[in-house]
């Protein structure tokens, strides 16, 4: 059965203190829900990485990661970040292929599953994104382009490595546009990408990995497609930077 978990990406938002109150803010609302076993990640910018990882120490259910490392070890990559020094600040998660790296940072597939291998290697759980444009959807190619994803990016992963992933889906359509994918795309794109892990690794691999649906999810709707078979949560971002929202988000968590 796949952990179900609820993500929060920050993006380039939030100041020191800002981001400081919104996490005490989310902690002080989560001892509410104390008796509840629930996985929460939080993605702030590099910036806040320790300073978030020490303000969480307190909750166990409270997971942190970047939004990003660099595909080498160490070396002269100016402004870069390895996801061995992630790891030295004990965060323990890292998103990997958002689409907005994608788009704005001109990631290639391949670049990518270098940066998958690398996150493996530090003992950071990728959680490794994706999803079709408007374009693709509008085309009827969605589906061949999710596969595409998956298979040229992540599937070079042994079925062992594979399982110590997150999959987050995506649709570049949805994210922050307030357009949701309906529970029944979302559905079924979900379970067709459960169907392509269970056809590349096992039935196993494929029930225990979690996939996490992203794009104008809020507290409104959150319930809705969380309820949804093979939804294991999501991956949120404008409704992750205000803690009302965000708890609420959590709490629908079936
Ligand atoms: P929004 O929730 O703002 O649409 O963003 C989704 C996202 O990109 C999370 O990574």
């Amino acid at each position: 059965m796949a952990r179900k978990i609820v993500a929060g990406n920050w993006k380039m938002n939030l100041n020191r203190d800002e981001a400081f109150a919104l996490v005490s803010e989310i902690t002080g609302m989560l001892k509410d829900e104390e008796s509840r076993n629930l996985k929460v990640i939080l993605f702030p910018s590099f910036v806040h990485l320790g300073a978030v990882v020490q303000l969480c120490l307190g909750d166990a259910r409270i997971h942190v990661g970047a939004q990003n490392c660099n595909d080498h070890v160490a070396g002269a990559y100016t402004g870069e970040i390895s996801a061995s020094m992630i790891q030295s600040y004990g965060a323990n998660h890292v998103l990997i292929g958002h689409s907005e790296r994608r788009l704005y940072f001109k990631e290639s597939g391949d670049l990518l599953s270098h940066k998958i291998n690398m996150a493996l290697q530090q003992s950071l759980t990728p959680v490794f994104c994706i999803g079709e444009s408007l374009e693709e959807r509008n085309s009827s190619i969605h589906f061949n382009r999710i596969e595409q994803q998956l298979s040229t990016e992540i599937f070079h992963l042994s079925g062992d490595d594979f399982k110590k992933c997150i999959i987050a889906y995506e649709p570049v359509w949805a994210i922050g546009t307030g357009l949701t994918a309906s529970p029944e795309q979302a559905q079924e794109m979900h379970a067709f990408i459960r169907a392509i892990i269970r056809k590349k690794y096992s039935i196993e691999v494929a029930e225990e990995t979690s996939i996490l649906y992203g794009g104008s999810c809020n507290d409104q709707n959150a319930a809705q497609i969380f309820s949804l078979p093979d939804v294991d949560g999501g991956l949120i971002g404008g409704a992750s930077l205000k803690s009302r929202s965000f708890v609420n988000i959590i709490k629908s968590l079936p």
